[in-house]
């Protein structure tokens, strides 16, 4: 790929574009943007043209930029994540209906939870997870899940720290963090009280595709305090039904 005057290719300029869009900020301007992607303004308005005229961002009638649909659209249609969240989603209804708290789904990218899905009702309580939004793997019920059922070198690379602390109740130190990922393996779940929001308990069971790798994690977010059983007990009878349209057999 060509590369600037400044050295980084057109791929790495395209990235540093497209991520300084995050879950709270979804409209720029073009200099914001540029500012924001370490552009200077000539390159960022011509970056961010192309990307328009190609319609990988939009241009809204007050010359604010967005995400486009064609972006989506494209990330969509072959994603694996799709067929995954396709299999999942009638078993994720049925928990949410069943408990009426926050019920998602996530997957592991580079070293973080990344949420695929995520359904609350009008009465679910707090929650901090948001669709294509990531968690800390040490820090989330999710991210604990497919932790303890990652590589090696994975486990290895965030045991190496730091675990940085998001409340009072996140595990920061290694050894804790790596017993705590026995007790998901022996157990099949986690229960993990305020880790990540002091309101909060989530608890996740890992999802297993048709080879037996665990290749995401289903959890529910329960208010701090309250019972967990009735939850695993839901969680765990997705879990088979999700595994089960993915081919797997136990
Ligand atoms: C969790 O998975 O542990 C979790 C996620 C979101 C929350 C609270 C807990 O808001």
């Amino acid at each position: 790929m060509a590369n600037s005057s400044s050295g980084d290719s057109v791929t790495d300029r395209l990235l540093r574009v497209l991520e300084t869009f995050t879950p709270t900020r979804t409209v720029q301007t073009a200099a914001e943007i540029g500012r924001r992607a370490g552009l200077p303004p000539s390159t960022a308005h011509r970056v961010v043209g192309e990307l328009v005229a190609a319609g990988l961002l939009e241009r809204d009638e007050d010359r604010r930029i967005r995400i486009g649909m064609r972006l989506w659209e494209l990330a969509t249609r072959s994603s694996h994540a799709l067929r995954l969240r396709q299999a999942a989603m009638p078993s994720m209804e049925r928990v949410q209906s069943r408990l009426r708290e926050h019920t998602q789904l996530a997957i592991l990218e580079q070293d973080e939870a990344l949420f695929l899905e995520r359904l609350s009702g009008p009465e679910s309580g707090a929650n901090v997870t948001r669709i294509a939004g990531r968690l800390p793997l040490h820090a989330s019920s999710s991210g604990l899940v497919l932790l303890a059922f990652g590589t090696r070198d994975l486990q290895e690379r965030i045991l190496a720290g730091p675990l940085a602390p998001v409340t009072r109740e996140t595990i920061t130190e290694a050894g804790a963090l790596r017993r705590a990922l026995a007790d998901i393996r022996r157990l099949g779940h986690v229960v993990a009280p305020g880790y990540i929001e002091d309101v909060s308990t989530g608890v996740a069971v890992p999802i297993r595709d048709e080879t037996g790798a665990v290749i995401a994690a289903l959890s529910a977010v329960l208010p701090r305090d309250a019972q967990t059983d009735i939850a695993l007990y839901e969680l765990h009878a997705a879990a088979r039904d999700i595994e089960r349209s993915l081919g797997f057999r136990r």
